[in-house]
């Protein structure tokens, strides 16, 4: 169904979230008809500009996208364009000044409806002030038939006191039903099917506790550098990057209880419970639990490429983290004594993002005259991206007269059953918050939980922080295998051959 007609504006419309990803979901949606013929796009930005500039700048971007086959929006068809961006508008205008706010308020006056979203897409610290001017413009009022929703982008703050300052400022000019806190992994196809895998199948739910399952990685490795983003990256990090955000997601996905209702409220309270039960560690466990390392010059698909230190905007000797494995615990009856190990790092071998679930060996080792004394464990593999799909490894019989087990895998591939669209994640995400689902989005408790987690991390490196080095095109620095191996276990391989995909 199409959501009902409103006015989205785009604040920091001249930016590259804007240009990348949110218009070209946005008139994805479009061609696939799930955007109501009245919907209105306004970007608002102080660069000057004017409709026609704005439409401009974007269908110049999508002819560029359009012509690279890498394009992160996937295949563009610009056929419906000139379609499309007849509701494209722009106001230039500073969000700091009330005049932005009037144009805003008369653009809504004469539109055909009073619905209004607005998409803060630009840099953290405008979040709260512009939530606070929308407010006081009384432009956060809803009435019968009229709502008003605030889309707020990652980072949500930098650790648990700003992320909580942060949702104070917003709750104290709108209800949290407006607020949809952005995570774009929540848009991934994959990580939604989790959910799916777990509670619409018999087959799992009786094995995922801690009678069946040894441990839990949760494995989020980039083979992309800092890129352009040196400035805001270098103050920031891996951990904050990545994981109180994105790899909690996944933990969140593959942890949670089964939710009372398949609903925005049900699913978002098991979450913030299952945050919640992550074991706040000591500082000095917190520094045993973790690894943290900075990728240096090395080679990747055979290329050369450099150091994090020597990318643009980056400090010469900055110590900032490009790769964080951390372990966690979680207290709860169905997860007591299993650990969960998470870990993201730039530069790495191969992109793969997994969830690899490690069973416990069978009981009891019958197979006397096999090589083993000791029966591998079972895996299943929820692979996010690429090749999505989820992979089972278990023991076979080898063909032959003697009795030796070799662990063979079963497979399901997405692609040889759904044509995935191209997808970035952020039409979901669009949609839902045009229809008033937010399902797919963060509720505050859930990311104060988040963050209460990884701030002991946060704190043990404040005094030391020193990174280990690693080359890129590998899959992070020693320390990081020292970590998972004190346990006696060994990090799931990064970008394994999946059998029948091309990997
Ligand atoms: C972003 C991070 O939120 O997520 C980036 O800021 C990271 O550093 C990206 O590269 C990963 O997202 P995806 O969808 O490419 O896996």
């Amino acid at each position: 169904p199409t959501p009902p007609p409103a006015t989205l504006f785009l604040f920091g419309a001249s930016g590259d979230l804007v240009k990348r990803l949110l218009v070209p979901s946005l008139y994805s949606l479009f061609r696939t008809g799930l955007l109501d013929p009245a919907l209105q796009i306004v970007g608002i930005d102080h660069v000057s500009g004017n409709d026609e500039s704005f439409r401009r700048h974007l269908a110049d971007f999508l002819a560029a996208q359009a012509d690279d086959p890498d394009a992160e929006a996937g295949e563009i068809d610009l056929e419906q364009w000139p379609d499309f961006a007849q509701r494209l508008r722009y106001i230039q205008g500073d969000f700091t000044q009330a005049d932005t706010y009037r144009q805003i308020t008369r653009a809504i006056q004469a539109s055909p409806t009073r619905n209004a979203l607005f998409y803060l897409a630009t840099a953290p610290r405008f979040f709260a002030d512009i939530a606070e001017r929308l407010g006081d413009a009384g432009l956060l009022q809803e009435a019968a038939e009229q709502y008003r929703r605030v889309l707020v982008e990652k980072p949500f703050g930098h650790d648990l006191a700003s992320a909580r300052a942060l949702n104070e400022r917003l709750l104290a000019v709108m209800a949290e039903h407006q607020i949809y806190r952005i995570d774009h992994f929540l848009g991934k196809e994959t990580v939604q099917n989790v959910l799916v895998a777990r509670f619409a199948n018999v087959l799992f739910e009786p094995l995922w506790n801690n009678h069946y399952i040894d441990h839990i990685q949760i494995t989020a490795a980039e083979t992309v550098g800092v890129e352009q983003r040196g400035n805001f990256y270098d103050k920031n990090g891996a951990l904050r990057d990545m994981v109180p955000n994105h790899l909690f997601q996944l933990l969140a996905m593959v942890a949670i209880e089964p939710p009372a209702a398949f609903d925005a409220d049900a699913l978002r309270s098991e979450k913030s419970k299952l945050l919640g039960a992550i074991r706040p560690w000591s500082m000095e466990e917190a520094r045993h639990n973790s690894a943290r390392g900075q990728y240096r010059a090395g080679t990747l698909k055979g290329e050369p490429v450099p150091g994090y230190r020597d990318e643009p905007d980056v400090d010469a000797d900055s110590n900032t983290e490009t790769y964080v494995a951390i372990k966690l615990v979680i207290d709860n009856w169905r997860w007591a004594g299993v650990p969960f190990y998470l870990r993201t790092g730039k530069r790495m071998g191969a992109r793969d993002t997994e969830i690899a679930i490690c069973f416990k060996p069978a009981p009891y080792a019958q197979f006397r005259d096999t090589r083993v004394d000791r029966l591998e464990s079972n895996y299943l593999i929820i692979q996010i991206q690429p090749d999505e799909g989820i992979w089972l490894d278990f023991e076979a019989k080898r063909p032959g007269p003697t009795l030796d087990l070799e662990t063979v895998q079963m497979g399901f591939a997405y692609e040889d059953f759904f044509a995935l669209p191209p997808s970035t994640g952020y039409e979901t995400l669009l949609y839902d918050c045009l229809t008033g689902d937010q399902m797919l989005f963060q509720r505050a408790d859930t990311i104060e939980n988040g963050w209460r987690a990884v701030q002991p991390f946060l704190e043990a490196w404040k005094d030391d922080p020193r990174t280990d080095g690693y080359a890129a095109g590998e899959d992070g620095p020693p320390s990081a295998d020292e970590l998972i191996g004190r346990d006696g276990r060994n990090w799931h391989q990064v970008g394994r051959q999946r059998p029948g995909t091309d990997r």
